[in-house]
C-alpha cells in the first residue's frame, strides 16, 4: 500500500498580514498532516506565499517599496505564523524563488508546444483584488462601482495584447474527468457548482499581462508576464522540482493527495489547474477540498470591513491549542462558521479544562495515591471495562475512512463523546469505594489510564502541545504516538512510573470580564 501523503495549503498573498482565515486553512492542513503521520504515512506538507501580480505590485507601490523587498517582509510574517501555529509543514515555497520560476516557464513551454497557448487581445473586466477575469454577467453595479457579484471586489476594464490558454478545448475532458473521478472535488455541494460552471461553457483564458511587469516573464516574449494564477498554481509541483520527473520528491508525492483551499478559490483549483495539467499531460491531484469561510459577526473577515480577528492576539491571550481546538470543533468543516471570543471561552472551559484536563488530573492524582504512582499491572478486565476500551479498536477503520473523506466533524464528535464516556466511567465505577478490592481498583485505574492515552493520541493532531504534555504522565513522547496502537488495550502494561503533570488548561473566569 502506498503510504505517501502530500497535502497543500493555498499559498497566501503577502499583500497584508495574515488573518484568521489564513490560520484556519493552515491549521486544518496541519491536522490532516499530523493525523496521517501518526498513521504511519510519509507526509509532505507544503505552504507558502504567492508573490506576483498587480495586487502585490500595487501594495508595494503604495508603501513606496520595491515589490521584492515588500514580499520579503510580509512573506516572513507568514513563515513566522507557520511556526506560531506549530505547523509541521515540510516546505515553504515563495513564488519569487528561482526553483519556482523555472518550473512555471517550463510548464508554459509545454502548453505552448502542445498548441494550448496562442497570442491575441483581451478586453474585459478584471479584479485586481481577486486577480481574476470576469465576464459581463458576473459583475454588477453597486453604488456606481462595478463589482464582481461573487466576491464583491471592484473590477476594472482592461484591453491589451494577451496570450490565451485554450480552456474551451478542455471543457469536455474536464466534465469526463469529474464523472470518472467522483471524489476529485469535495464537498459534494461545491462539486455541483463547479460542474454547472463548466457545463455553462468555458471560454479561453487570458494567461499573460503586458501592462505591468511584476511577474514571471513569458519565455521568448519578455513584454509579457505570466498570469499570476498560472504562476501560483504551479507551486504545487515546483516545490517537488517539476519538471525533473526523475526527482525523488516528484515521483514520491505527485499527484498530491489533497489541495486544501477556501471555497472562493475553487474555480482556479478545480477548473483551471486540472485543465493546465491535462494539457501538459501531468497527472491530476487526487482531491481538491474547498472549505468554508470563517465569519466574524456573520461576515467574511476582510480589511475593508474591519472585522478581522487577529490569530496572534487570540493566541497571546488564550494559547495556541485552544484556538486550534476551537476552530476545528466549532466550524463545521466544509461550511462557513461564525467565531466569537465568547464561544472560544466556553470551549476552553467545558471541553478542554473540564472534560479533558480534569479527566487527566483526576486519574493521575488517584493513581499516585492508591497505586504507588505506577501503572497497575495486576488487572482483570470486566465486560464494562472492555466495552469502553474496545470502542477505539472497533472504530479505528471508520475513523481512518472518515478522515480520508475529510469528515473532521465525525472525528471531533468521536473525541467529545469519548471524553464524556470516560468521565462517566470513572464516576460510575467509583474506584474510591473499591479499596477493599485491589484487583478491581487497579483494573478501573488501568482502564481509565488507557483511555486517557488513547484520547491523547487522538487529540494529538488537534492540540499537539497539550497532548504531548498529557502523555508525560506515562513518559510517552511524540514519536510513541501512533494510531494503530488504539487497537491495543494493554499498551500501558509496558510502562511503569506515572508522573504528575501541570494543569493542562486554565479555566477562564467569565465573571471577571
Ligand atoms: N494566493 C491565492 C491562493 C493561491 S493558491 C495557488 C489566495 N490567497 S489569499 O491569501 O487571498 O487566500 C488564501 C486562502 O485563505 C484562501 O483559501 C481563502 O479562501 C482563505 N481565506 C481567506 N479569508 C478567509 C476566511 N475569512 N475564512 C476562511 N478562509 C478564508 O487566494
Amino acid at each position: 500500500m502506498n503510504k505517501n501523503f502530500y497535502i497543500t495549503t493555498p499559498i497566501y498573498y503577502p499583500s497584508a498580514k495574515p488573518h484568521m482565515g489564513h490560520a484556519y486553512s493552515s491549521i486544518i492542513a496541519d491536522f490532516f498532516a499530523r493525523f496521517k503521520r501518526m498513521d504511519g504515512y510519509d507526509v509532505h506538507f507544503l505552504t507558502g506565499t504567492d508573490e506576483h501580480g498587480l495586487k502585490i505590485q500595487r501594495s508595494a507601490e503604495k508603501q513606496n517599496i520595491d515589490p521584492l523587498e515588500f514580499c520579503n517582509q510580509i512573506s516572513k510574517t507568514f513563515r513566522d505564523l507557520s511556526k506560531t501555529l506549530n505547523l509541521t509543514n515540510t516546505d515553504f515555497i515563495r513564488t519569487t524563488e528561482e526553483r519556482h520560476k523555472k518550473s512555471v516557464q517550463h510548464l508554459w513551454s509545454e502548453l505552448e508546444n502542445n498548441d494550448d497557448i496562442y497570442l491575441s487581445k483581451y478586453s474585459g473586466w478584471y479584479s485586481v483584488s481577486d486577480e481574476a477575469f470576469y465576464s459581463e454577467d458576473e459583475i454588477e453595479d453597486l453604488d456606481g462601482v462595478k463589482r464582481s457579484i461573487s466576491s464583491k471586489s471592484p473590477v476594472e476594464w482592461i484591453e491589451e495584447e494577451s496570450y490565451f490558454f485554450r480552456l474551451s478545448k478542455w471543457e469536455k475532458p474536464l466534465l469526463d474527468y469529474y464523472e470518472s473521478h467522483p471524489n476529485f472535488i469535495a464537498p459534494e455541494s461545491r462539486k455541483n457548482e463547479v460542474i454547472s460552471f463548466v457545463k455553462s461553457g468555458l471560454k479561453d483564458l487570458s494567461v499573460s499581462r503586458k501592462s505591468f511587469s511584476w511577474g514571471i516573464k513569458v519565455p521568448n516574449n519578455n513584454d509579457h508576464v505570466i498570469y499570476v494564477w498560472l504562476d501560483a498554481l504551479t507551486n504545487y509541483i515546483s516545490a517537488l522540482n517539476y519538471p525533473d520527473s526523475s526527482d525523488k520528491l516528484f515521483k514520491k508525492f505527485w499527484p498530491a493527495s489533497i489541495h486544501l483551499i477556501g471555497k472562493d478559490i475553487l474555480r482556479f483549483h478545480a477548473v483551471y489547474w486540472p485543465a493546465f495539467l491535462l494539457a501538459a499531460k501531468i497527472k491530476l491531484p487526487q482531491r481538491v477540498y474547498g472549505h468554508g469561510w470563517i465569519l466574524s459577526d456573520n461576515e467574511k473577515m476582510s480589511k475593508s470591513k474591519g472585522n478581522i480577528l487577529d490569530p496572534i492576539e487570540i493566541i497571546n491571550q488564550y494559547g495556541l491549542d485552544p484556538l486550534r481546538y476551537y476552530l476545528i470543533k466549532e466550524v463545521s468543516f466544509g461550511n462557513d462558521g461564525n467565531i466569537s471570543q465568547e464561544r472560544l471561552e466556553d470551549c476552553i472551559n467545558s471541553d478542554l479544562a473540564n472534560n479533558y484536563g480534569n479527566l487527566c488530573q483526576r486519574v493521575i492524582t488517584f493513581a499516585i495515591k492508591n497505586c504507588n504512582g505506577e501503572v497497575p499491572k495486576n488487572i482483570k478486565f470486566e465486560s464494562e471495562d472492555l466495552l469502553i476500551l474496545n470502542r477505539y479498536k472497533d472504530n479505528l477503520s471508520i475513523i481512518r475512512d472518515k478522515i480520508d473523506n475529510q469528515d473532521i466533524n465525525f472525528y471531533i464528535d468521536f473525541i467529545v463523546n469519548s471524553l464524556f464516556e470516560a468521565n462517566k466511567y470513572f464516576n460510575d465505577q467509583e474506584p474510591w469505594k473499591k479499596k477493599e478490592n485491589p484487583l478491581r481498583l487497579n483494573t478501573i485505574v488501568y482502564t481509565t489510564l488507557e483511555i486517557v492515552r488513547k484520547i491523547s493520541f487522538l487529540l494529538y493532531p488537534i492540540i499537539p502541545q497539550s497532548s504531548i504534555k498529557a502523555l508525560k504522565i506515562f513518559d510517552l513522547k511524540e514519536n510513541d504516538i501512533n494510531l494503530t496502537s488504539l487497537e491495543n488495550n494493554e499498551f500501558l502494561l509496558k510502562e511503569s512510573k506515572l508522573n504528575k503533570i501541570d494543569i493542562l488548561f486554565k479555566k477562564i473566569d467569565k465573571n471577571n470580564d
